[in-house]
């Protein structure tokens, strides 16, 4: 299974922030943005993975990540000349996809719960057919949201609906067969003339295809769009962090448990690394190894 994560757009929401720099790279708390997204798909087990950038951050994005190999991963870029919609990943990514089954996950969503990966790999296992998260939100209006029946099946999908016909939103991480690419090039533009993601999600339902798996209560979703959002990503991510003493979306802990990595690659690469609270907390999981 491959991944990508969409890092494009130009994220007007939070300017002046974000005017000299990607969104996807300002912090939310003590690590940029991308991180999260991006332990997401390592948790799924997954090493291969496409970021989309605007032609004008892929540079930055590259001295952030590398190649990947720090993880035991293989990274690449593909920039996003004009913005066309989300399921426009699919056809940016189609030489990248070939003949495989594919995530995506979107550049600004934050997951974080227990027995996550659990949920991911079983979806990485499907092997026809979509699977998207359910998530239940006081704002639907803002998202795709799912309507079920009284069996707890998906009914309907809607992209940002007036008027909801549920308070699940759909998250911004879908896994899809390798159909996705021919799906994504049969779309026609929405009325705001994008390839929208939820027509994608429609023609696997159409299909009785889609598999819709709901996060439960106690799980964090956070989507960072608005300056409100990421304020709230980070206090969260700061409280969990420092009552537990763990570190969210670490890249270092998650490629370790994979054995992406060894423990002996991982010491050659922290001494380098400065003395703060993210490298000690990874000195400490090197010591116990
Ligand atoms: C996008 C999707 C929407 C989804 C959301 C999740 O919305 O179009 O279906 O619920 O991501 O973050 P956007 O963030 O582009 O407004």
């Amino acid at each position: 299974m491959k991944g990508i994560i969409l890092a494009g757009g130009a994220g007007t929401r939070l300017y002046p922030a974000s005017r000299p720099i990607s969104k996807i790279l300002l912090p939310v708390y003590d690590k940029p943005m991308i991180y999260y997204p991006l332990s997401v798909l390592m948790q799924a087990g997954i090493r291969d993975i496409l970021i989309i950038t605007t032609p004008e951050d892929s540079s930055n994005f590259k001295k952030l990540l590398g190649d990947g190999s720090n993880w035991g991963i293989k990274l690449s870029y593909k920039a996003q000349l004009v913005k066309r919609g989300i399921a426009d990943a699919f056809l940016l990514g189609e030489e990248f996809i070939g003949q495989d089954s594919c995530a995506l996950i979107l550049g600004d969503n934050l997951f974080y719960g227990n027995g996550f990966e659990r949920l991911l790999k079983a979806a990485c296992l499907r092997k026809t057919g979509a699977t998207v998260f359910a998530y239940e939100v006081a704002n639907p209006q803002r998202f795709g949201v799912v309507e079920f029946d009284e069996n707890h099946r998906a009914l309907s999908l809607e992209e940002k609906p007036a008027q909801p016909k549920s308070r699940f939103a759909v998250t911004g991480l879908y896994f899809y067969d390798n159909n996705v690419v021919k799906y994504a090039k049969e779309l026609k533009p929405s009325k705001r003339g994008e390839l929208e993601i939820t027509d994608l999600n429609k023609r696997y339902l159409e299909e009785g295809n889609l598999h819709v798996t709901t996060l439960e209560r106690g799980f964090a979703w956070l989507d960072t769009g608005t300056h409100e959002s990421v304020l709230q990503a980070a206090n969260f991510v700061h409280s969990m962090q420092v009552n537990q003493g763990i570190e969210i979306a670490c890249l270092e802990e998650i490629a370790l448990h994979n054995e992406f990595i060894t423990p002996q690659e991982l010491k050659v690469q922290l001494v380098n690394q400065p003395n703060n609270i993210y490298y000690n907390f990874v000195r400490e999981l090197v010591k116990e190894k």
